[in-house]
């Protein structure tokens, strides 16, 4: 059966995935924490994503650029003056909403009232702070609300000290934090959250090549993980939907229990962005081509995905529950590669002559692995504990392993268990794990 959002609310909940911030002072809205398998789950998201944009690739390099930026970025980008939603609110329950968000724009979903709402206006959804101890106009920043324009604005540092010639692209993992007029939907919209972001650079007339390359790219990479490809497609956006830099964006969906909904954009933001740093910073970002002895402004290729909302995307993928005798066995079918967990090392009792040896194994495969070692409750409830969060083997140490040195080695999706001697352990895993 697939899963419903409550199914994965109360997963993450009950099993330490994600919990409200500041839940023991009545919770802080649209902000979470990743608990000891979240920050597992969301870290090994990171890792792919940077494993296939950056260690595999020799044209993509990497960035970890400053959240607080010159507030002079953020008028140059743009969104100092156009980084808004059309903000109403309800003079009948005060409610907040985003009217490009409503069902019926004369309607409250709060309170069913027809015609309560004020006139629209455009709310900047950039959070403000100050540097230094003195609360002036002039000491104002803000906290980034993408990670791209730290990219941009490190685009010739990164390309005079790497010796990079187009096409190259830069790739950033951060936080990244948007005053979100109706955050939601657990961490699908939250004000704090992480974006995997590549810049790729190249000639102008290549543009759209490269648009149709990373389009391509970027979905292969959620398949690739194992994601239904009933749950994922393409959406062109319409013209009226396209973001002020940008000449062409496609949606990678996911199909949430809402419907379809956004985990990362590709768009085509032509020499926009260079283009306006150039202007506002007075420095030339154009590029010179020496074979073709031409100077001229990269287009840029952008795949924007959201980490916190694609780990929950897979979440909602894996999950499953299934009848198993008379029994009802919940499993997150992750990835190997996502698991937070890869194995659960389980010593059939408490006693000593199996807790100790266990403990050994457990020692030397953590070398490798990230495991959990659980002893506690009957083997049955541990096996349904370990599915329930996705570990994909859990090896069991029993009496008999005492005097043959072999261990119980139990498949989280077929639940088949096999065999194996202590000395053959390792070849077993990493063939199946590697
Ligand atoms: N640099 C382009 C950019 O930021 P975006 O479509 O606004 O584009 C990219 O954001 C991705 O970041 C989205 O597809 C989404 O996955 C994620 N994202 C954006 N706002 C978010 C929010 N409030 N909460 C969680 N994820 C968010």
């Amino acid at each position: 059966m697939p899963a419903t959002f409550d199914d994965i609310v109360n997963l993450s909940k009950r099993r330490g995935f994600v919990f409200q911030s500041s839940e023991i002072y009545g919770g802080l809205r649209s902000a979470y924490d990743y608990g000891p398998l979240g920050v597992l789950l969301l870290r090994n998201v990171k890792d792919e994503w940077w494993r296939s944009m950056v260690q595999m690739r020799d044209d993509v390099v990497g960035l970890d650029s400053a959240i607080l930026q010159s507030r002079e970025v953020w008028v140059a980008s743009g969104h100092e003056a156009a980084f808004t939603d059309p903000l109403v609110e309800c003079t009948n329950c005060n409610s907040r909403l985003r009217l490009d968000k409503l069902d019926d724009p004369d309607v409250c979903p709060s309170c069913g009232k027809r015609g309560t709402f004020t006139e629209a206006k455009q709310f900047n959804l950039m959070f403000r702070t100050h540097m230094g101890p003195v609360e002036s106009a002039e000491n104002m920043v803000y906290l980034r609300p993408e990670t791209a324009q730290g990219i941009f604005i490190n685009y010739e540092n990164v390309r005079r000290t790497n010796r990079l010639k187009l096409p190259f692209g830069i790739a950033q993992v951060g936080k990244s934090f948007r005053n979100e007029i109706t955050p939601g939907q657990f961490v699908f919209r939250t004000r704090e959250f992480e974006q995997m972001e590549m810049e790729f650079f190249c000639h102008p007339s290549e543009s759209n090549t490269w648009f149709e390359y990373w389009i391509e790219q970027r979905h292969d990479w959620y398949i690739d993980l194992g994601m239904s490809s009933d749950h994922l497609r393409i959406r062109p956006h319409d013209a009226d939907e396209l973001s002020h830099y940008s000449a062409g964006t496609v949606d990678v969906e996911f199909a949430f229990p809402w419907g379809w909904d956004e985990l990362e954009g590709i768009a085509n933001r032509t020499d926009f962005d260079l283009r306006q740093h150039s202007d506002h910073s007075g420095q030339d970002l154009r590029y010179f081509d020496q074979e073709a002895n031409q100077r001229y402004y990269p287009h840029v290729i952008e795949p924007a995905a959201g980490a916190t909302r694609t780990t929950f995307a897979f979440l909602m993928d894996a999950y499953h529950t299934e009848q198993v005798g008379e029994d009802t066995r919940t499993v997150l079918r992750l990835d190997h590669r996502l698991a937070p967990y890869k194995l659960a090392v389980l010593p059939l009792s408490k006693k000593p002559e199996l807790i100790e040896p266990a403990t050994r194994l457990a020692e030397r495969l953590r070398n490798r692995y990230m495991l959990e070692m659980d002893i506690t409750q009957a083997i049955g409830r541990r096996y349904r504990r370990q599915d329930e969060i996705g570990t994909p083997y859990c090896i069991t140490y029993d009496f008999d392993s005492v005097d043959d040195d072999a261990v119980t080695v139990r498949d989280r999706d077929t639940m088949a268990q096999d065999r194996v001697s202590l000395d053959r352990l390792e070849a077993y895993l990493s063939e199946r794990l590697s």
